[in-house]
This record gives structure tokens, sequence and C-alpha cells, in this order.
């Protein structure tokens, strides 16, 4: 979840203090989509100085850099460019050296901010070595700079001017990006440009613009626009020299930005991959296209590109964005909870992606492969979590009892430490969280490392404390998760627990036809999320109508399912404040079956598995109480036809029993959302909790 942030100002003086601050902010602004790393840079105290901050973690924590840094806070730029970035790592861990920008050489001559995936830097990075340029970071991106003073060199001596410079690079590299590029030889200039990648420019003015739109300008020599050279892939030496006809030196204006008294305009710049970042600087913001070559300089933005297509428009128009910040992260849903719970189909994907090879049925995971057999010989896992994400270890004990046979415990944090629960080397511990902040799971993995068990990660934020302290582990990437209420990154985790047991047990031939089960079943579990959200309407009327006032709710699961109803439980007392109570269906004859009577609303999880004769005795037990379940069952299922009551039933497609859960909490998350709404109350805040819990 890479972002992109830059600021030029242009005849607006701002000190270098004013700068940094706009650069970190707007960084701050993209912290919702999740990183591990940022960086940022600007121009030093002497001629032809860049400085670059870069720093693992958060915003935060490169501020904190940049204050330690001498460079003089009040020194005024009346022009500048800075260039920030946010960095989720692809190519290498999260580092300072692997953060952007990244830099041509040792004294800076280009140093760029890079969204995406350069899918032939290895071409690149092999021709750039073979003629001298010596690779510091493990990044894809490191070889766009390099391109960038490889090519400024050998066209050094035609005055070659940024765009053409440019595209002279751009038309070499392969993949996706959205790019800044900063350089000393043009001072006061920034290229951005993008492929497959958003990026966007907010442009702010102390006049009114002439027109609100840019003209994309072409070359006036199509005919010998440059082609790729070639030589690249073969390292031999390339020709990436400017074609003397096309060099075109001339510089044209940019009618938005001719003032009317010859008076240059003062402008300020704010360009991003996301609008968050804009929007408190100006509502004025010029979407880029694929390979468009922005090209600011004295004050004017200007759009280039390689070459003249035919239908293309001329024009990129200068919108202004009418919502709010609250609003574009959010997108067309009204809450971000409602969002993450409506993403699920793709947050799972994320989380398989390029893990799971389905037709060899194979799992891969890479933060796993070295400690695998150490695993597979622990005498026993130990899962540590607390809410949602104790919910998905709950999930997911079973089938890791299953598949691995080794004894699992499922530990609450806070009482696994309370408890000072014996720990030995020979245990592998698991912590599961969200955020990688927790508290009390934080403490609880220091208490396993002290007692030298091996602690494995399943986590949702990269550069997070647990995900940096333990052995080993697994991103979860859901992305940013911002709802307080816990949604995809359930989903998540619980798929992430499964491809655990899944990798773990793919030693063993029993267990094959099982495991071959389970991958299909993972493999049909985003399509078969979609059908579930489409019972959205329905859940809607149901909370609305029958629910909303009503004290309590009893949720009922047993098995796989016991879990989906904590978490259903969990889930409605959290945002809707109603107090509702998970029950093991086993439990109820036990004490909670005094609870019920014909008010009393009961959501019974009766989806089919080996248990379901036994949901089905529940089911009796609470209509034989005069109770009228809400019945979450596959569709189709007509056990229920013969029940001597009024029932309504939420049908839900099926998949493999220990898949099952995935699917079944997410009426529930809808439940509880429509809930919330319905009774006014803030649905992504609810009173009294925070997102990441950061005490114990
Ligand atoms: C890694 C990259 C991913 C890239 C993939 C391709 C990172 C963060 N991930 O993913 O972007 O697409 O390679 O090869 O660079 N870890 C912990 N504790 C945790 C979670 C993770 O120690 O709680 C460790 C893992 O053991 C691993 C590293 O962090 O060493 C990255 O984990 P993960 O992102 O899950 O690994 P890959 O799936 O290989
Ligand atoms: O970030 P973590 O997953 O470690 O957080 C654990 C709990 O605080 C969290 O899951 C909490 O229960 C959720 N807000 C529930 O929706």
């Amino acid at each position: 979840m890479c972002g992109i942030f830059g600021y030029v100002n242009y005849l607006v003086e701002k000190t270098r203090g004013e700068i940094e601050n706009t650069l970190l902010d707007g960084m701050q602004r993209l912290e919702y989509r999740g990183y591990d790393s940022a960086g940022l840079a600007i121009d030093g105290d002497k001629e032809n100085e860049v400085l670059l901050f870069k720093e693992v973690g958060k915003v935060a924590a490169l501020r904190k850099l940049i204050k330690t840094s001498s460079a003089d806070v009040n020194k005024t730029f009346v022009s500048h460019v800075g260039i920030a970035h946010t960095r989720w790592a692809t190519h290498g861990p999260p580092s300072p050296l692997n953060a952007h920008p990244h830099s041509s050489d040792v004294t800076n001559e280009f140093v760029i901010v890079h969204n995406g995936i350069i899918t032939n830097y290895r071409e690149l990075k092999a021709l750039l070595v073979s003629k001298g340029f010596v690779f510091q970071t493990d990044t894809d991106t490191e070889c766009i700079a390099k391109l960038c003073k490889y090519v400024y060199d050998i066209n050094n001596h035609r005055d070659l001017d940024f765009t053409e410079l440019a595209k002279l690079v751009l038309i070499e590299l392969q993949g996706a990006y959205g790019l800044l590029i900063k350089s000393v030889h043009f001072p006061n200039e920034v290229i951005a440009t993008r492929k497959g990648s958003p990026l966007l420019i907010g442009v702010k003015t102390d006049k009114k613009l002439k027109v609100d739109f840019v003209d994309v300008e072409f070359p006036d020599f199509p005919e010998i626009t440059v082609e790729p050279a070639a030589a690249v892939s073969s390292a031999t030496g390339p020709s990436l020299l400017v074609p003397l006809a096309g060099s075109d030196l001339r510089r044209s204006q940019s009618r938005a930005f001719i003032s009317d008294d010859g008076v240059p305009m003062q402008a300020e710049f704010f360009l991003a991959s996301d609008p968050s970042a804009v929007v408190e600087h100006t509502k004025k913001v010029l979407y880029l296209e694929d390979d468009d070559i922005a090209h600011i300089y004295d004050g004017e933005l200007h759009i280039h590109r390689v070459r003249r297509e035919e239908g293309q428009s001329t024009i990129r128009s200068i919108q202004t964005l009418e919502i709010e910040l609250n609003e574009i992260m959010k997108g067309n849903f009204d809450h971000f909870m409602q969002k993450e719970i409506f993403e699920q189909p793709d947050s799972v994907i994320n989380t398989m992606r390029g893990r799971i090879d389905f037709e060899n049925k194979i799992v891969t995971l890479g933060g796993l492969s070295a400690y695998l057999n150490t695993i597979r010989r622990c005498r026993r896992i130990i899962m540590v979590a607390c809410g949602t994400s104790f919910h998905s270890c709950m999930a997911t004990r079973a089938i890791f009892e299953e598949l691995t046979e080794i004894p699992i415990v499922v530990e609450l944090a806070s009482d696994f430490l309370d408890r000072r629960s014996p720990v030995f080397r020979d245990d592998t511990c698991i912590f599961v969280s969200q955020s990688g902040e927790t508290a009390d799971t934080m403490l609880a993995l220091q208490y396993c490392i002290e007692r030298g068990a091996l602690t494995v990660g399943i986590v949702n934020s990269v550069g997070s404390s647990i995900s940096r302290q333990t052995n080993c582990g697994v991103h979860i990437n859901a992305g940013p998760e911002i709802g307080v209420a816990s949604t995809k990154a359930y989903t998540s985790q619980y798929v992430a627990l499964v491809m655990m047991a899944l990798s773990l047990s793919d030693d063993r031939i029993s267990k094959r036809a099982r495991r071959h089960e389970i991958i299909d079943g993972l493999g049909k579990i985003s399509k078969q999320i979609e059908e579930v959200l489409a019972l959205n309407d329905q859940i809607k009327e149901m909370a609305e109508t029958s629910l909303v006032n009503q004290k309590s709710l009893l949720l009922l699961g047993r098995g796989y399912q016991f879990a989906t109803a904590l978490e259903g439980a969990l889930k409605i007392k959290e945002i809707s404040y109603m107090h509702s109570e998970g029950v093991l269906a086993g439990e109820l004859k036990h004490g909670v079956l005094a609870l019920v009577d014909e008010d009393l609303p009961i959501i019974v999880l009766a989806t089919k598995d080996s248990l379901f004769p036994k949901v089905m005795s529940a089911v009796e037990q609470v209509i034989a109480r005069s109770g009228n379940p809400i019945i979450i069952c596959n569709k189709d299922e007509n056990a229920f036809s013969k029940l001597k009551t009024t029932y309504r039933t939420l049908e839900v497609p099926a998949t493999v029993d220990c898949l099952q859960g995935l699917l079944n909490v997410i009426p529930l998350q809808l439940m509880s959302y429509w809930l919330a709404v319905k009774k006014g109350f803030d649905v992504d805040f609810p009173r009294n909790l925070a997102k990441a819990v950061t005490v114990e």
C-alpha cells in the first residue's frame, strides 16, 4: 500500500521546516493505506544538494529523525520541490535503505519515489551494473533513479530538457508505476508520471486559473519518437540518446497559468497517489492518465505524451473535488466498517495472492518456509490473541489439530499472562493481531520470547511491533482496516491460519485428500463471500424491523461455528451496544436455556457439517420454549420445514466445513452494522473503544 506525496512551491516563500511539515502531513494522510517505512527528499543548503531522510515504521518516526538533522529549518525557499513516500515492502524488507526516495548516486543527482512494480528491473539493473552503477538496495525502484542518471549522462551534451529525459527513461520501463522524479540538474522542477498506478496533482494559485484544463502536448515529430533501446535487455549498451530532430527545446506556455498582467503567478502543486493527501490544501485537482508525463516548472503544469493516439483527449481537466477527506477514503460507502465488510471478496484474495497454487494444490508461505520443520517438531502450538483475533484462532483450531496432529491451545492474551502459563522451548507460540500493537498480545509475546519458544506472528500491519519481534510469520495483507470493529481482518486471519495449517501438513500423504478439498474451497471462497453479501438488504430489514428494539440477543453455534457465534456476538455488542452472547449450542441445556422465551431473539448457526443433527436438537430445544429463531443455514436446506414454529432463515452457500465460518460470519457483521446505523451510533468509532489497544 505504498503512497506518494510531493509538494512544489513556486514564488511562495516557505521555510524548510514548513516544507518538511507539508510533506510529513501529506504522508500522514496516506497512513490509512498502511505502510512499513517512509522517506522524503528536499533541497539542502548548498547548491545541488539534496537531503534524503528515510526511516522504518510510522511517519512519526521519520518526523523524529528529521528533527535530529542539522539542516536549518528556518532557511527559506522561494521555489522548491519536495518528494515523499510511504512504502509497503515488496522487493526487500522494510529498512531505511529500501525506503524511498531512491537515488541515482551518492550525490543524489536524481531522486525518485515510486508506487508499483518494475517487472524488467533485473535486466535494467544488469545493464546499469555493467555501466559501473553500484546498487545499494533490494528494490526494483532503484534502477529507475540510476537509469535517469545514465540517460542524462550519455545525452548531457545535448541540453536535454526534463521531459525529454523522462521520455527516454520511461520507454525502458516495463510494469506499473506512479512516479515522481526530482533532479539537481532541473532545480525546482518535477516530473510526475503514471502507468497503472494512480497519481493526481492538486493546484493552488494566487490568481484564478485562466482555463480549467491543461493541454496535452505531443511531440512535434511523431514519426521519430523514441522507441525502447532494444539493447537494454541484452545489456550490451543501449542507444538511449534522444533523436536530434525530436529534441525540442521550445518551452510552451500552459494556458491555465497565464496571467493577464505578465507577472508570474504564484503557485503550489500537491502531487499524490490518493486525493486524501491533497484535499486539505486545494480542491482543484487534475488526475493524470496512464502514460501522461506531467512536468511542473516555473509555476506551470505541462502534460506531455510520447505519441499522439487516435481519439485521445487533448486536454486534462482540472476538477473541483466536492468531497471531503473522509468521504474520499470511504469511497461510496457510508462508513469504513461497511466498506471493509464489502471489501472481503478482495481482501481474502489478497491474503492468498502469490501463496496458493490452486492448480497444483500447493501452499507457500514465504515468511514461514524456513521454520516449517521446527514447527512440525514442536510439542504444542499455543495461539495467543485478543478479541476478534482470538476468535479467528478459535475458528481454525480444529482444522489445525486435524491437519497437523499437534496439540493446540488457544489463549486470550490477558488471561494467559495472568496465569503465568508454563511455556517451554519446544513450544510454538502464534500471535494473531490485526494491528500488531495490542499491548496484551505484545506482553504475551515478550513472555514467550523470554522462555525461548519459537514465536510466529499472523499480523496485518507490516512493520508493527509484533511483526518485527516475532521469529517469523505471515502478513495477512488485508489492507488497512480503519473501522474499530474488525471485519476483513478476521476473515483474512482465518484464511492465513488455514493456509498455515495446510503448509504444516503438506508432508503428510494421509492428509492429501483433505488438503486438496480445503484448497479447492479456498479457491471458491471469494465468489461465495460475494453471494453472502447479497443478503445485505434482507439483513438490513431484519435488523431494522425486528431486532433493533430488543435488549439482548443470543447466538448459538457448535464445532466450527462456535467461533462464529462468539465473533458475531462481539460485533453486535461492540457497535450496537446491545447485549449479545455467543453460546456453545451444547451448553444450552446447562443454564442458558433459562433465558429463552418467545421474545428473546436467537440466531442459530446451522450450516451443514457433521454436527448438524446436534445443532438441530438445539433448535428444537429453543422452539420448545416458544423461541422464534433466525437460522443461518445452507441454501435449499429443508430440514427445518418440519419445525412447528415461525422461524426465519438467512441462506448462505455451502463450502468445506472448516471454511464455512468465513461465510457464516458475514451476515452477523452486516447485522451488527445495520443495528448500529439504525440506532444512530458512531459505527466506525464506537464509544469507549480504540482501534489499537496499546495499553494493558
Ligand atoms: C514477502 C513480501 C511481499 C512480497 C513477497 C514476494 C514483505 C512485508 N512482504 O511476502 O510484499 O510480495 O515476499 O516474495 O516484504 N514476519 C514476521 N512476523 C509477522 C509477519 C511476518 O516475522 O508477524 C516476517 C516473515 O517471516 C517474513 C517477512 O516478515 O520474513 C515477510 O512476511 P510476509 O509478508 O508474510 O512474507 P511473504 O509472503 O514472503
Ligand atoms: O489489533 P488486534 O487484532 O490485536 O486487536 C485485538 C482486539 O482488540 C480487536 O480484535 C477487537 O476485539 C476488535 N475491535 C473487535 O472488533
